[in-house]
């Protein structure tokens, strides 16, 4: 199931829904769409476990033999995302609360404590018994444990377990007391039991406890996915575990930490913009997903017809094989975007764009919630492949045609995604951005992680997601976004990399508080000062609607600043108001490197041009620059050739300069490919071009 060159294609299937002459139904339909891996019993638990420790396993054997003399795979749940109902009754303690005090009730999903041992038991229980009962199940080629961690709790097990982290992490109360200031509004701490969760305050709570918190809780949840996958894991060791990852940036869980105990990063991606927006966002996520997996996700072997292959070393440089660093669409939307107040129907083509889009960039397939759209319950009119009007519809035409596509394009699987340039990511910033008493409230991490990467994508230039501290050999550009926090070593890093010879782009909020979110004084942005040759007096948000000229064209936003040059020489300037004259985006040479400072938040066009000048500059080049506008392109290498993905966003035909074979037509490719409207080509290259 595993092994490369095949791509993974299916659902959520959720056979305890729906009478079994139905099931026969969908296996027959799946194998006309060439669905080969399905996912099954995310919610199932009050089915399998009727009542304590009384088990009802025969629909799911039936359900799972079904799949088997199908020929199609099975990625089986740990079904603890939503505890029975008797189990709610028999533990109150274990259902969650929150930061206001108010304890949650039944009776929808995720009515559970993770940090409480009633809950923790049960689920490591529930774990246990399918292990043993399935773990050697010809259809098994996955665990999928639990689903989108990610809900939070404030009662007295997680403040228990929150102050036994923190003694962990800092030792001693002094060392508590001095990382969150406690010395500010009187909250010094003398003893351990007066610490607590952030719960709802009077008025703005401890940023440096806000921030804890959250990491507790990454760390508290990954603790909670670790027991069941090391039951899963010793019942045997051949199948792959995995959970899958939900993406926004309210999730208190670092998904890069968790790559390490994960065997593939398997990721949700629905996104929630419609024009245009989508297709950004889910470049964005699809090379998130990628630089998680870096961080340690890697295929073992499996034997049987789930059956892998190693998936090789692994690490954490740039040029891995998708092998070595799996990661895999596991949940996305067939025909419907969720935009805020509507559903909005993807149009045709759609559907298929945004999965070869996330297979483009080295997804191992292509997997969607869900098979067959629910008659009942609270997400009744959720997109499916099979939707309420049933095989007859435009949507299950174009999942077959899908299934049929992901066939022809599946020998780019495991070839590794080329990228020139790297952008900085870092979950604690993005935690520590949410506090309300910054000097705005526009300050996002994610959003200028998504800007920048934005800016990048159209100017068509191959991006990879890079941690602090990550390798960053092979890129021609670091471009660091509102990286807010940065530790001694994260500004050691960024120091050896640019005095060797590196190019890097650092923007506005970017190293002006430490780790624990305590300012660097002395002048902005603290860690980057030196490297930069600027220093930082003050900062001048922006009001929603204003809007600053640059000279040499364009504007910024959101935020401006006092820059003064400390060795740095002015790129643009600011053209009016208090700024007028004063630097707004600089360059400096430092050591063997070059290192641009952008104080401001340019207009998307402007920021292109920036971008692409200085990854240019630092000989970084697009992926193909002759691809006409809105028209995304993705190359893939492997030692077996290369693969160029073309998606054309726009309503009209595109032509595109290639040659070699285009795989979803097996039209041979002299010159040009045409690249028809809405749709994709994929050409396996004869020589590979630049
Ligand atoms: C998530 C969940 C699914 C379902 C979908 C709905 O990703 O994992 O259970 O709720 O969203 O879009």
């Amino acid at each position: 199931m595993w092994d490369e060159g095949r791509l993974r294609y299916g659902g959520d299937w959720n056979p305890e829904q729906w009478p079994e002459r139905v099931w026969r139904e969908d296996v027959d339909l799946m194998r006309r769409a060439r669905v080969n891996l399905v996912t099954v019993g995310v919610f199932a638990w009050s089915r399998l476990e009727p009542a304590p420790a009384r088990y009802d396993f025969d629909w799911l054997d039936r359900a799972l033999d079904l799949l088997g003399e199908h020929g199609i795979a099975a990625a089986l749940a740990t079904p603890t995302a939503s505890p029975p109902p008797w189990f709610s009754l028999a533990h109150p303690g274990a259902l969650p609360v929150t930061a206001d005090g108010v304890r949650l009730h039944h009776g929808s999903r995720d009515t559970y404590c993770a940090a409480a041992p009633a809950y923790r038991g049960a689920a490591r229980r529930i774990a246990a018994v399918l292990a043993d009962r399935y773990a050697h199940h010809p259809a098994l080629a996955l665990w999928h444990v639990h689903n989108e961690y990610g809900t939070t709790c404030h009662c007295e097990h997680t403040a228990t377990a929150f102050r036994r982290w923190l003694a962990a992490r800092h030792g001693d109360l002094d060392t508590l007391n001095a990382a969150w200031a406690t010395s500010f509004w009187s909250q010094h701490y003398s003893d351990w039991a007066q610490v607590s969760t952030p719960r709802a305050t009077q008025y703005l709570a401890n940023p440096g406890q806000l921030l804890d918190f959250r990491r507790f809780w990454s760390d508290t949840l990954l603790e909670a996915y670790a027991e069941q996958r090391d039951l899963l894991r010793a019942a045997n060791p051949a199948v792959p575990v995995t959970t899958n990852y939900v993406l926004g940036d309210w999730v208190p869980v670092d998904h890069a930490r968790w790559a390490a105990e994960v065997d593939l990063v398997a990721v949700d991606h629905y996104p929630s913009a419609v024009d245009g927006g989508a297709e950004e966002q889910t470049a964005l996520a699809a090379d998130l997903a990628r630089g998680w997996a870096r961080h340690g996700a890697r295929l073992r072997t499996v034997t049987g017809p789930g059956a892998t292959a190693d998936g090789g070393a692994g690490g954490r440089s740039p040029g891995d094989a998708a092998g070595g660093a799996a990661w895999l669409l596991m949940e996305s939307a067939p025909n419907l975007i969720y935009t805020a107040g509507r559903m909005h129907t993807k149009e045709p083509g759609r559907m298929a764009r945004h999965s070869l889009a996330h297979v483009a960039r080295g997804s191992r397939g292509a997997m969607y919630f869900q098979w067959r759209a629910p008659a009942g319950g609270a997400e009744r009119f959720h997109s499916a492949l099979v939707p309420h009007a049933g095989p007859d519809s435009r949507v299950f035409r174009e999942a077959v045609a899908l299934g049929e596509a992901l066939e022809r394009v599946a020998e780019a699987d495991g070839a590794t995604v080329e990228a020139s340039v790297a952008i900085g990511w870092d979950a604690a910033c993005g935690w520590a951005l949410q506090h309300p008493g910054l000097p705005s409230q526009r300050l996002n991490h994610h959003r200028e992680v998504a800007a920048a990467h934005r800016a990048l994508w159209r100017a068509g230039f191959g991006c990879d997601v890079v941690l602090p501290g990550d390798h960053l050999d092979g890129y021609g550009l670091l471009v660091l976004p509102a990286l807010y926090l940065a530790s001694d070593a994260t500004a050691e890093w960024v120091r050896a990399y640019v005095h060797g010879g590196g190019h890097l782009v650092v923007t506005w909020l970017s190293g002006v508080a430490d780790e624990h979110a305590r300012v660097r004084t002395g002048g902005y942005p603290g860690a980057f000062r030196d490297v930069l040759g600027v220093r930082v007096e003050e900062f001048h948000p922006l009001a929603d609607d204003d809007e600053l000229p640059l000279t040499g064209g364009g504007t910024g936003r959101i935020w401006t600043e006092t820059v003064r040059l400390a060795g740095a020489e002015p790129v643009r300037a600011y053209a009016g108001g208090v700024l007028a004259g004063q630097p707004a985006v600089t360059r400096h040479r430092y050591g063997a490197g070059t290192a641009w400072y952008v104080s401001t938040r340019p207009d998307d066009e402007t920021y292109g041009r920036l971008l692409t000048d200085a990854a240019l500059a630092a000989g970084a080049a697009p992926t193909c620059p002759a691809a006409p506008a809105g028209v995304e392109a993705v190359r893939r290498r492997s030692a077996r050739g290369s693969w160029l993905f073309l998606l054309n966003h726009t309503d009209r035909p595109r032509r595109v300069p290639a040659a070699g074979v285009e795989l979803l037509t097996g039209a041979a490719i002299d010159t040009a490919v045409e690249v028809p409207a809405g749709g994709a080509a994929v050409v396996r290259e004869a020589a590979p071009g630049r």
